[in-house]
């Protein structure tokens, strides 16, 4: 179980079967990218409370950030589940998973 006091040294919002396409995470009922970031941007507003803005904006800029996706959404997605390559070719599918990277990563820095 996680106590108030674990935000200040670490959390996950990992969900095994994700991925950046919202698509992967639907069969593995895992909760998705854009959902691990609503998770950290509640993660942000709780922080603020337990310790306020100054000591919060310290945390968060000194924290060390991963991200591991990417392998569900090929394997899992695109080629065990062909629906989106009826959308994409898999340049253009790698493309929209790096749009998708960069638009996770801007986000999460809001
Ligand atoms: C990323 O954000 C840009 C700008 O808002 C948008 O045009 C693009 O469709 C987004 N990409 C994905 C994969 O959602």
């Amino acid at each position: 179980d996680l106590e108030l006091s674990d935000l200040l040294t670490g959390v996950a919002f990992a969900s095994g079967g994700s991925g950046y396409d919202p698509l992967t995470s639907i069969p593995a009922t895992a909760t998705s990218s854009t959902g691990q970031l609503d998770l950290f941007l509640e993660y942000k507003e709780k922080l603020i409370t337990l310790v306020g803005e100054e000591e919060a904006t310290r945390v968060i800029s000194e924290g060390i950030y991963f991200t591991a996706m990417g392998a569900n959404d090929i394997a899992n997605n695109y080629f065990s589940i062909p629906l989106r390559r009826h959308q994409y070719d898999l340049p253009s599918y790698v493309n929209f998973l790096i749009s998708s990277a960069v638009n996770f990563t801007m986000v999460s820095r809001r």
